[in-house]
């Protein structure tokens, strides 16, 4: 017999951003993060685990082709999901595994990215948190969704985010085991859903330096990290709670935009500079202010991950509408950007 399970997360985008672990292992960062969570149906990971008393080892595919599940952070959450496994009967197909056969069977996982993978847009936000949930629910694992996003935390720390929808807060947490770094829902979907998404795909190519390996270099280097961390985040978490909650779109604005050119501005102040933007994503940064300061009140928001591409939320269909038109103008089509767009979205199916 084989059992299958298939899960369906989607990514998410920081408007205030995690850089910086102080637990490499455990995944556990230096500051609270803030993301959106897209609508499953675009911007997702889809992933099926199937277990059989056939299957001779753990093996994974990850767009068809296989990867090595020994990294530490697949070993982890696999660790962490099979601890936590319960009986499981099918009185149908005459199944029964019990929490003791789950460490003993094997596991096929199969995933698919309905967008670039490692280009910056948080794919591994979702393919982790999506690995964690498929597998969760495959192995009746009885934990609620915060329990679970400490696992994905420990396979990608903004996998974390994934696990709800709507508006997301990581809490760094303080315990050294990690317990209380979980992320938590601080709003659903509909509570802003005037929101639009625009993503302009500068570049699909996948970036030179991962987020892992970049947010270490900062954390060895970069003086501003430090003094980010410690005295700008804290506020800013608290002022962007306060947006978020009052659907205040000004200070949601520049809260999101501060806090996108400040990450980027450690990953200069990193020794040796790391560069994820480049000139289209400049050219887009400029577009946006020019606009947004030519108005009254600001019509658009920008955020750039580790990665060219940008991530755009208009206030409202109307200013998502000129957006494009505005891009389309100075980026017309066949020129280097790719766009779309989107809306917040809800967690796991
Ligand atoms: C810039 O979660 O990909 O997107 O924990 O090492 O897997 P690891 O890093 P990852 O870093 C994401 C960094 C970011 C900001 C964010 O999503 O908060």
């Amino acid at each position: 017999w084989v059992l299958t399970v298939t899960a369906q997360t989607p990514t998410n985008i920081a408007v205030i951003k995690y850089w910086g672990k102080r637990d490499e292992t455990l995944i556990l960062p230096i500051n609270d993060s803030i993301s959106v969570t897209l609508d499953p149906n675009h911007l997702c990971t889809t992933t099926t685990v199937a277990v059989s008393p056939s299957f001779e080892q753990d093996r994974m595919w990850l767009n068809g082709k296989e990867l090595s599940l020994s990294q530490g952070r697949y070993q982890s959450v696999l660790r962490e999901i099979r601890s936590r496994a319960t009986d499981f009967e099918d009185k149908e197909k005459n199944i029964k595994i019990t929490k003791k056969d789950w460490g003993k069977l094997h596991l096929h996982i199969a995933s698919y990215n309905n967008f670039p993978t490692a280009a910056g847009l948080a794919s591994s936000a979702a393919g982790l948190a999506c690995f964690v949930f498929a597998l969760a629910k495959l192995m009746n694992v009885k934990e609620d969704e915060s329990k679970l996003s400490a696992i994905a935390r420990q396979g990608s720390g903004s996998a974390c985010r994934s696990l709800f929808g709507g508006f997301v807060k990581w809490i760094m947490g303080k315990d050294e085991d990690g317990s209380d770094s979980v992320a938590v829902q601080l709003a659903d979907e509909k509570h802003w859903d005037d929101l639009v998404i625009i993503i302009a795909v500068v570049s699909s190519r996948q970036k030179e330096t991962s987020s892992t390996s970049g947010m270490r270099e900062s954390v060895e280097t970069s003086l501003l990290l430090q003094h980010r961390a410690k005295e700008v985040v804290p506020e800013r978490i608290k002022q962007m709670e306060e947006a978020i909650a009052s659907r205040d779109f000004a200070s949601f604005t520049q809260l999101t935009c501060a806090d996108s050119n400040q990450f980027h501005a450690v990953c200069l102040d990193t020794c040796p500079p790391i560069f994820y933007m480049n000139d289209t994503s400049h050219r887009i940064i400029s577009c946006v202010e020019k606009w947004n300061r030519s108005e009254e009140t600001p019509q658009v928001a920008y955020t750039f991950d580790a990665g060219p591409n940008a991530v755009m939320i208009a206030r409202d269909r109307k200013s998502a509408a000129q957006l494009l038109q505005r891009l389309l103008f100075y980026f017309p089509p066949n020129s280097d950007i790719d766009l779309n767009s989107y809306i917040l979205g809800d967690k796991s199916i």
